[in-house]
């Protein structure tokens, strides 16, 4: 980029900053602060324009003794006219006092503000599948600045799949040779065909990648900097289709296409995955290493004959049994070089899980109840609500994607710690698209509460062909998980969250990313009230106004506005149609619901195949 492109975006977003407010408005913080007090005036210094030339100026202490103030990862920030002062108990809460000191600096300077804030969550998580298509390293270095910038403070590195294998491993050269190239990009073309096959790089139409060695230290060392985490994942016992065109031995039928899980009684599989997993904690120092453990199909286990003699030998009655078996080793192992196991919520079956083994909480939230319920560590990543390859509008108008509906606001109405009957069952209704009573709902015994370590933003990449569509569909609902993650329960407000992500949202694309630009159609939200009913319409843009009718024609910019809860009355069905407009134009979809007055509705979106 030239200097003075560079210039004019740094104006621009100095611009959007300021332009949210006046000197009396409330900065746009995200994720928002535990305490926030902001102060008439700014801080200003001679030269000093940009975040990086403040964050030189502050002055800025890390001292142990501040952990009782501001726990290990919080900090105080405090700006006057005179000057910045930024304390907190380690380097990690220093950062992320810079990065709410960034978010406070507009062409007027830097406003002044006296912050207390500590993360709600000890683990901030975001996940990304580099199998199903391949991203660069670029583009991941990118996202790790974004996650820094919004205190997120684990990367979880999802490296293998039955997409390609993505890293490299010096004892398994025939892993990237011939597992890290697929003949087909299309993955529903690709997964349809017989045989998924693979092929080397180059051949011709080859598709895929991987990550060198030395691009996998380039990655822990750029997240080191920004205080983050990188989880790398390795899938055991299923999804690894891409491992046996290489080692065939490996499965059960001892055949290159068509199996997808290792043979858990082949003890040349547990010397694969221990010299695997030695070379992924050599490169990856995380305390915790994912080892997948998801949707293992067990039907081969099933036919054969070592399966068969090992269960004879262990006294098993089940196949399944064979994975808690398979689990069980790979936790061994891991801990006997010092690291702790994590996996998908299928790892909650085995009874013998050590107290630092996490499990990811993906089918919903059942199995992270179950899990804090039972003092197993718990990130809730369910994916009904926090995978952002699901649709994030209307999924008959957007690009393919995954299976439902999860906007902006359904993730940010997720209660990961739901420790009520009400607050699980309201967690229900939203993973099943339907009403769910507290009657019926487990949730988290209070005293459990602190299992939940953390929440995740899982990014699945079957439907993400490109970098370009990959963006699209995190941002911005990262900043719903980055509020999710970080702020304390009372400080989240949709509200003022859908006014300060708006903000964000322009900061984002002046940063050159491809933001998703809420051009959805309003939600609406119709609750019964005796033999009437009240409609509620909302815009996830909040610069947009919403227009509807009540006899069948589509909203135009003479419509009714709306602007309070509307009654809908009579007795016959009424049809409202709404659509979000921005300057006298519609900026969105229609959204139509057919409504008896007397009943309740929640419009969610069908599931998709
Ligand atoms: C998963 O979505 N299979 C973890
Ligand atoms: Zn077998």
């Amino acid at each position: 980029m030239t200097m003075e492109k560079t210039m004019s975006l740094f104006a621009g977003l100095l611009c959007l900053l300021s332009c949210a407010g006046t000197e009396t408005d409330i900065p746009s913080l995200i994720p928002a602060p535990s305490e926030a007090e902001f102060h008439k005036g700014y801080y200003t210094s001679d030269g000093a324009v940009s975040p990086d030339d403040y964050c030189s100026l502050a002055e800025i202490t890390v001292d142990s003794v501040m952990s009782g103030n501001t726990g290990e990862e919080g900090y105080e920030l405090e700006v006057t006219r005179r000057g910045i002062r930024i304390s907190a108990a380690t380097e990690a809460g220093a950062f992320y006092g810079k990065q709410t000191l960034r978010q406070l600096v507009s062409d007027k300077g830097v406003r002044c503000a006296v912050i207390h804030d500590s993360p709600r969550f000890p683990y901030r998580g975001i996940h990304l599948d580099v199998s199903r298509h391949f991203f660069s390293k670029e583009e991941v270095l990118k996202i790790l600045d974004e996650m820094g910038r919004y205190k997120f403070n684990n990367f979880h590195f999802h490296l293998t799949d039955n997409g390609g294998w993505r890293i490299q491993i010096d004892r398994y050269p025939l892993l990237t040779e011939l597992g890290a190239y697929r003949v087909m990009k299309d993955w529903d073309g690709w997964w349809e065909m017989d045989s998924r096959l693979f092929c080397r790089q180059d051949d011709p139409g080859a598709y895929g990648g991987f990550f060198t060695k030395d691009d996998i230290r380039e990655i822990v060392a750029y997240a080191a900097e920004r205080h983050i985490n990188v989880i790398p994942e390795i899938e055991f016992p299923a999804h690894s289709d891409a491992v046996f065109v290489g080692y065939p031995h490996l499965n059960c039928t001892g055949t290159r296409y068509g199996n997808g899980e290792f043979c858990p009684a082949n003890e040349q599989v547990y010397e694969f995955a221990e010299n695997v997993l030695l070379e992924v904690m050599e490169l990856f120092p995380s305390e915790v290493i994912h080892i997948g453990g998801d949707e293992a199909r067990k039907h081969a286990w099933g036919k054969c004959p070592a399966c068969a003699e090992l269960m004879r030998r262990e006294g098993m009655t089940d196949v399944s049994e064979l994975q808690c078996y398979m689990i069980s080793r790979l936790q061994k192992f891991l801990n006997s070089h010092g690291r702790a196991m994590a996996g998908w919520d299928q790892i909650i079956v085995n009874d013998d899980l050590d107290s630092r083994s996490v499990s990811y909480t993906y089918r919903g939230q059942r199995g992270g109840i179950i899990a804090a319920n039972r003092g197993v560590k718990t990130v809730m990543t369910p994916g009904e609500i926090l995978y952002f390859d699901w649709y994030q509008a209307d999924p008959r108008q957007e690009p393919k994607a995954m299976y439902g509906y999860s906007p902006m606001k359904k993730m940010y109405a997720f209660d990961p710690v739901p420790v009520t009957p009400e607050a699980a069952a309201a967690n229900e209704s939203m993973v099943q698209g339907k009403y769910v009573s507290p009657d019926t709902s487990i949730f988290i015994r209070p005293e459990m509460a602190g299992y939940v370590i953390g929440v995740q933003g899982s990014t699945w990449a079957e439907y993400i062909p490109d970098e370009q569509h990959l963006e699209y569909m995190m941002f911005p609902r990262f900043l719903a998980v980055a509020e999710q993650a970080w702020s304390s329960p009372d400080r989240k407000d949709w509200q003022d969250f859908r006014y300060r992500m708006n903000v964000h949202r322009h900061i984002l694309e002046a940063r050159g990313w491809n933001v998703y630009d809420l051009h959805n159609a309003p939600e609406m939200e119709i609750r019964a009230s005796g033999d009437r009913s009240i409609m509620e319409l909302e815009p996830e843009n909040p610069e947009a106004e919403v227009r509807y009718t009540l006899d069948g024609s589509d909203p135009v910019a003479g419509s009714a506005l709306y602007s309070s809860p509307v009654m809908l009355s009579g007795d016959a069905p009424v049809t409202v149609k709404a659509a979000p407009f921005i300057g006298g134009r519609r900026a969105g979809y229609i959204r139509e619901l057919t409504v008896t007055p007397g009943e309740s509705y929640r419009d969610y979106y069908p599931y998709m195949d």
